[in-house]
């Protein structure tokens, strides 16, 4: 997982979303085998997520941060640009169940997409919209990444 802050990076914000993606996911029996914090930078961004999927080729990786209208959110503009295909229907599930709570989940433009075979989730930055993200996707993700891995067939008809 990947926390995009200019703040945390430099040192003058506590990141307190990366830690909780953190514990959503080894409570829900992930392992996670990586954990960065990176400032709000394309490149550098596109980097990680290429190692990531190809290098280390681990199944997931969530970003928080920097999917808003400041001027240096780029996260969503990082993922589509390293995603081979996109999965946008896990980004509309989260808007779709966040607008449900706060009407600003409108202004998150959070991407999701395939490269090779590593999801990508974009999530926003705070813990609340962390937590509020997570835990209405969590529990679908695991079926997509079997497909995506070959060890999940077709589903149930
Ligand atoms: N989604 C959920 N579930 N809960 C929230 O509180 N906050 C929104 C939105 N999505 C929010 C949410 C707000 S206020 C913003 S500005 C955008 O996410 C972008 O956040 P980011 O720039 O930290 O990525």
């Amino acid at each position: 997982m990947i926390t995009l802050s200019d703040k945390g990076f430099a040192g003058e914000r506590e990141d307190r979303s990366g830690p909780l993606i953190r514990e959503m996911l080894e409570e829900a029996g992930y392992q996670v085998v990586e954990t960065l914090l990176l400032p709000d930078e394309k490149e550098g961004l596109m980097r990680q997520l290429m190692r990531l999927s190809d290098q280390r080729q681990v199944n997931l990786i969530l970003t928080t941060g920097g999917t808003g209208f400041s001027r240096r959110d780029i996260t969503p503009e990082a993922t589509i640009a390293v995603c081979d295909r996109m999965a946008r229907g896990i980004a509309e599930a989260i808007r779709g169940y966040s607008m449900t709570i706060t009407k600003r989940a409108m202004l998150s433009r959070a991407e999701s997409g395939i490269r090779k075979k590593t999801l990508i989730v974009n999530l926003p930055g705070s813990p609340k919209a962390v937590r509020e993200s997570l835990e209405f996707i969590l529990p679908e993700l695991s079926h997509g990444l079997g497909i995506l891995r070959g060890t999940e067939g077709e589903c149930a008809r």
